[in-house]
Formats: structure tokens, sequence, C-alpha cells
């Protein structure tokens, strides 16, 4: 039993919530997960007005989840020892995909050894090496898009953001050999973004994630074109020369001298293609939406696209991933009672960082709703109070990758023609799975800046 220290004699209280009367129990946790499901964000963001920066709610296949959505107390999740709350076991539905060795659902010491083993294949000297295949890639991207014909910007996005991770991870350059590597991962995501995904989470009990014949075929599909890729690699006299992430895994040496194995490597790269792609390819058909409907935001990006610079382009983006975050939460679970902001929650509770519940606070940003991306010229972001991409140990790891990608394909499309937004309004934000997109993928027409040569 765990004795509370002194510390914590005030944190007796559970946290306030939603009802859920015991004989009810699990008619509440489905009309409250349903209720999620429909309502979504809006209806969790009158909620958490309603009921402060700490609540708890039963969610139908999550059990009590307590939702926190203050700075301060985000802080204490993010800050909290890894064997107190637990961060491989929050990932939540999303692990049936990534699959239980994937360093993302890890929990330590074994996921810092796996982190540390990617860090340096997305940050440094390897990421700038990244930039001429991210410009050429959002350059070709734009020779097959309709000339002055609505088209949806998600769907491009997500195409081009899938170009590039295939070939930056496998460095490859071919089309055919980008499209043959990219599709077994494609249909491993596009489960990972399914409903179905979410059914089967909460059918867990009965064996709807042990069973799943399409993850089986995914997956397979995937060893079937990375093994030999692994093993060819092994024989390459070039491999320590090479930049694409496959080679700097496969070199990759931990704190005792020893190298990842092929099913680590072969974990580590579903786990990036997964994480890095939709994600991404979201906040871009954002960032196109929030600026096709802000002229002057627009007009200084397109400056900047022209000049080389990227202070407001930075600030663009900051904004966009701060009211328009692509993943609405991220999650610990309390492997012991944990105390936070005066209450104590229970052990085994779910404990949600209501992303955009915290990227609004009024205390924080003045008109927390609206897009203003000169609130973040000259300063950066608050590490606690602007959380797109998480934070602690389990900050997400392509943070400075996806930044990069997000500003070099920004302006290298603005460059290369004209954009205007097909809606009048903004789009609003549906949950699409376990991702918050744009409602109708941001439509817009986009015209070449140079006349192109017709096929006859
Ligand atoms: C705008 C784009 C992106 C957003 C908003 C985003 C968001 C997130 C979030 C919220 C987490 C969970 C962090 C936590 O629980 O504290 C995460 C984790 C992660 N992300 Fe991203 N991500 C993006 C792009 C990328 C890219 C491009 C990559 C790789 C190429 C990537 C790789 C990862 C990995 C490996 C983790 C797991 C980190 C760990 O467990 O230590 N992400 N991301």
């Amino acid at each position: 039993m765990r004795v509370i220290a002194p510390a914590d004699r005030n944190a007796v209280r559970r946290p306030p919530g939603l009802p859920a009367p015991r004989p009810f129990r699990v008619a509440f946790a489905a009309a409250y997960a349903l209720a999620y499901l429909v309502g979504g964000e809006r209806r969790m963001l009158r909620l958490i007005r309603r009921y402060g920066p700490i609540m708890t709610m039963p969610i139908l296949s999550l059990g009590n989840v307590a939702i926190v959505s203050d700075p301060e107390l985000v802080k204490q999740v993010f800050t909290a020892a890894p064997d107190v709350l637990l961060g491989g076991e929050g990932v939540g539905p999303a692990a049936a995909i990534y699959g239980s060795r994937s360093m993302f659902v890890q929990e330590e010491p074994e996921h810092l050894r796996r982190r540390r083993l990617l860090t340096p294949a997305l940050h440094g000297a390897a990421l700038s090496s990244y930039v001429p295949i991210m410009e050429n890639s959002a350059r070709m991207a734009t020779r097959s898009w309709p000339v002055d014909r609505p088209f949806e910007m998600l769907t491009a996005a997500r195409s081009l953001t899938l170009d590039i991770i295939v070939k930056v991870i496998f460095g490859v350059d071919d089309p055919d050999e980008v499209r043959r590597l990219g599709q077994p991962f494609e249909r491993l995501l596009n489960l990972g973004v399914s409903e179905q995904l979410t059914v089967r989470y909460a059918l867990r009990r009965a064996g709807a994630l042990r069973v799943w014949p399409q993850r089986a075929r995914a997956n397979r599909a995937i060893d079937a074109v990375v093994m030999p890729l692994i093993a060819q690699r092994r024989n390459d006299p070039d491999l320590t020369r090479q930049l694409d992430v496959l080679a700097l895994l496969m070199c990759a040496r931990g704190d005792d001298g020893e190298p990842l194995s092929d099913n680590e490597i072969r974990d580590d790269l579903i786990t990036l293609m997964l994480a890095g792609h939709e994600t991404t390819a979201t906040t871009l058909a954002w960032a196109f939406d929030l600026l096709l409907h802000d002229p002057d935001a627009l007009r200084r990006v397109q400056a900047e696209a022209r000049s080389g610079g990227e202070e407001f382009t930075t600030a663009v983006i900051n904004e966009t991933l701060r009211i328009r975050p692509p993943a609405p939460f991220t999650a610990r679970v309390a492997a012991q009672p944990f105390p936070i902001g005066g209450y104590r929650v229970d052990a085994g509770t779910r404990i949600v960082v209501h992303i955009i519940a915290i990227n609004r606070d009024a205390r924080m940003y003045e008109h927390p709703n609206e897009f203003r991306p000169e609130r973040f010229l000259g300063t950066r972001p608050q590490t606690y109070a602007w959380v797109p991409f998480g934070g602690g140990i389990k900050r997400c790891l392509g943070a400075s990758f996806s930044m990069r990608e997000l500003i070099t394909v920004t302006h290298v499309l603005l460059r290369e023609g004209e954009f205007s937004a097909v809606d009048e309004r903004p789009e609003k934000i549906v949950r699409r799975s376990i991702m918050l997109a744009p409602a109708h993928g941001t439509r817009v027409r986009f015209r070449p800046r140079e006349t192109r040569c017709l096929p006859i």
C-alpha cells in the first residue's frame, strides 16, 4: 500500500467528474463515449469549461478517464516519473496499429534506449540533407494537380507527405520504387485512421484486436518489402556514408555498443511512417485553410517564400498547430495513485492531456480562438501552454522534422503557383478516427505560376 506523503495530504479527493451511478455505470460510460464521438471537441470543451481544469469521465473501452486542460497541471503530467505515469500504456487504440514492439508503446528504460537510437536520423545533419528531397517532392506534386479546378488539399498533402517520408526513410527516388515501398504502409495507416480501430479497441476484450486479418495482411506486406531491403543493405559497403533513415538506424549503436536488430529496425520504420505522415499532411491542409482565408498572412508568407525568410511562416505553422492540432490529445496511465491539482487520481486511470483546451487557454492567449500568427513573432511557444507535439520524454520525436517539412513545403507550393479557397469560410474541425481534420479536406484551386506544356 502506498503511504500518502505530507505534500499529498490535501490530495485525497477524486477530481470532479461526470456521474456514472453504480448500477448504470456501463450505460453511462457508453453514452459518454457516444456523446464524444458525435459531439466531438466542442462538447468536450463545453464540459471542460463547466467542470474545470481536471475532471473525470467514464468512457466505455477506456475506463475512468481524467481529462487535464491546464498548463500547470499538464507540466505535472509531462514531468512525472516514467514509472508513475506510463507513456507506452497511454498510447491507447493506436498501439494496435504501431504494434507492441514499437518504441512508441514501450515503457522505460527500453523506450529511451530506442528513442536515443532514432533521434540522430531526424535531427541535425540528417535533417538538413532531407530538405532538397522535400523541395523536389513538393515541386513534382504540383505537376499532377488539376489547374483551376477544386481539389482537396488534404488528399494532395497525404500523397505528398507519404512521398517525402518514403524517400527520406529508404533513400529511394525512382517513382515506381517509392510507390512499391509506400503502399503497404499506407494500407496499415488507413486502418489506423479508420473508425474500425475505435470499434475494435472498444471490443478488444472479445478478441477484436487479436484477430484482425486486414492488419495481419498489411504487416505481412510490410515485411515482404522491408526485410529483404534490410538484408540487402547489410551487404552494402557504402552503408556508413548514406544519410537515409534506414542506413542511420542500421549503423546506430547503443551505449552498450549493440546495434538494433532487424525486427527493431522494421518496427521503428513503421512507427516513423505512421506517426509522421497523417499528422503532417493534416497540418499542411489546415495551414492552407487558415492562410487562404487570411489574405494579409498569405501575402506575408508568399513574400518569405520568395525572399527565403522564415520568421512569419514559422509563426503561421506554430499558430496553425495551436488552434488546429491534428492530434486532439495524448495520454499517460497512472501506475499508482497520482496527486495532481489538489486531487488524487487512482492507479489505473488514463490521464488525458486535452491539447486543444490547453492551446486555447484564455489566460495564456488573447483572442484564443482566432488565427493570429503575429502572436508568435519574436517569441517561442511556451512548453506547457502549446502542446501539439505532447511533452516530456515522449514529446514528438519528429517535431523538428515536421516543422522543417511544413515550412519548406509551404514555401515551395506558394512559389509554384497561386492558391485560392473554394469555400468562403474556414473549414469546421471534424474528428476522423484519432485525428482532427478539416471537414471537407480543405478545398482549394491551384494555378501554376508558369504556363505548363500540356500533353498533345
Ligand atoms: C505536425 C506533425 C506532428 C504532430 C502534430 C505530432 C504529434 C505527436 C504527438 C502529440 C505525440 C505524442 C507525444 C506525447 O505523448 O507526449 C507524438 C509522438 C511521436 N511522434 Fe509525432 N507528430 C507530428 C509529426 C511527426 C513526424 C513527422 C514524425 C517522424 C518522422 C513523428 C514521430 C513521432 C514519434 C516517433 C513519436 C513517439 C515519441 C515517443 O514515444 O518517444 N511525428 N507526435
